[in-house]
């Protein structure tokens, strides 16, 4: 951690970590709640249906993220990754030879006629990954969707309902709540070492992704590929957002891109988002892919802060990426310097949500990750790009189960 760490005490957090699933048995107790009684039993409906140990995965979109979900998916005793799919039917076929996967297709309908699976991973464009999801779950799949997990609140709502009806279970990323600092600033938060909390602030950005123009399409932008991660983190630990406030704009409307050279910009590649929480809390993010960063997109050895959160008695910083964190500074004393803690991962990797929930799948607990969170960022999402072209200030109604830690 460099200068951070000589000028500040090193402290491992691991006692305030608090695992990050509760077990079937303490979920009952812990809640009453009828939607929370469904999920568990679409968990029991689950492994009633399937005498067979580990998940079987089916895994469509076979470019870049894929090979960071594939090495960590299978690692898993839990799981095993049966099909994989693309319409660029060679990366399908060149990701089944990396990780010896003899079952690949060139369409999401083939694919589910095909190899029998559990749950499905959809990696592919972000402008899909709602209509993908709904095969799956019509075919009778799990899904667990790289976000947005749709293409509007209304949409992701439905797939959720859907979900529901069939006794499955879909979640979208991110997976920032189950990092270690998470927990921690959840927990620092709740214990009122902050005081009483006023505002946070977001921020994440790089120059954009060079190899495929659906980042830069209708439908993509900054904020369902950046701003995302900040908005997961900031609700996470502030409670839901009731409105929305924000203005995006284009500030390079021409890019080059691998798969299809020179392209117009259509969506937003600068955001700044205000989002109102409740006890008259207010946070913002900014997102966008013209922000120079001398630590790419891979962000590693990020020392400067990416997330702040100031009460009237202290306030946290944390260090890095929320998706990738290298800890969180605590100051909340008048005579003590901040200090830095340093988080033992705890083996958390920002890829990790298809596995932790599948695994969730196999163990009968409920993971962090809650699918009302990612519908709750996708509606905030949605209300700053109605905000912006409308200049006014939008009313969310979705919410979820918070505190989370
Ligand atoms: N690349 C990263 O580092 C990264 C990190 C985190 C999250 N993500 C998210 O992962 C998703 C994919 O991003 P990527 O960078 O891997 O994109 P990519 O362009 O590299 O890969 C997407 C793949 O999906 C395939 N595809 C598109 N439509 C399809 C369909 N209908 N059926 C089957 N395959 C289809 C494409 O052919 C392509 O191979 C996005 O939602 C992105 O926001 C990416």
């Amino acid at each position: 951690m460099g200068d951070a760490a000589t000028a500040n005490k090193l402290i491992t957090f691991k006692n305030f970590y608090m695992k990050d699933a509760i077990s079937r048995q303490e979920f009952l107790k812990t809640t009453a709640l009828a939607s929370a009684a469904m999920l568990v039993s679409s968990l029991e409906s689950w492994a009633i249906s399937t005498p067979q140990k580990k998940l079987r995965v089916g895994l469509i979109g076979c470019g870049s993220v894929s090979g960071r979900y594939l090495p960590h998916l299978t690692s898993s005793p839990l799981i095993e990754v049966v099909s994989l799919c693309d319409i660029k039917y060679d990366r399908a076929q060149s990701r089944g030879k990396e990780f010896n996967i003899a079952s690949t297709y060139p369409h999401i309908d083939k694919m589910l006629a095909g190899v029998p699976f559990d749950m499905m991973v959809t990696t592919t464009d972000m402008q899909v990954h709602g209509e993908l999801n709904k095969k799956a779950l019509l075919a009778g799949k799990h899904v667990w969707s790289e976000k947005p997990m749709a293409n509007t609140y209304a949409e992701g709502k439905a797939l959720l309902d859907l979900a529901k009806s069939k006794g499955l279970r879909i979640w979208g990323a991110p997976a920032v709540v189950n990092s270690p600092q998470f927990a921690f600033m959840s927990k620092t938060i709740q214990e009122g070492k902050l005081g009483r909390i006023a505002s946070a602030h977001g921020q994440y950005g790089h120059t954009g992704p060079t190899w495929s123009a659906f980042f830069y399409e209708k439908g993509g932008g900054s904020m369902p590929d950046l701003g995302v991660y900040n908005m997961a983190t900031l609700t996470g630990l502030l409670g839901p957002a009731t409105s929305v406030m924000a203005m995006t704009s284009i500030v390079n409307p021409e890019r080059t891109v691998d798969d299809k050279g020179k392209i117009k910009v259509e969506a937003e590649d600068n955001a700044h988002i205000l989002m109102g929480h409740s006890r008259g809390v207010i946070s913002h993010v900014m997102c966008g892919f013209n922000y120079f960063d001398p630590h790419g997109h891979e962000a590693k050895g990020q020392q400067l802060h990416s997330i702040q959160i100031y009460g009237d008695y202290g306030n946290m910083r944390l260090i890095g990426y929320d998706w990738e964190t290298n800890g969180v500074y605590l100051d909340n004393s008048w005579t003590e310097p901040a200090k830095l803690y340093q988080a033992d991962s705890e083996g958390y990797v920002w890829q990790e949500g298809a596995t932790k929930v599948g695994e969730s799948l196999v163990k009968h607990i409920e993971p962090r990750i809650a699918v009302e969170h990612a519908l709750h960022v996708l509606e905030i999402i949605e209300a700053a790009r109605t905000s912006s072209a409308t200049g006014k200030k939008i009313n969310l109604k979705s919410t979820f189960k918070w505190p989370m830690v």
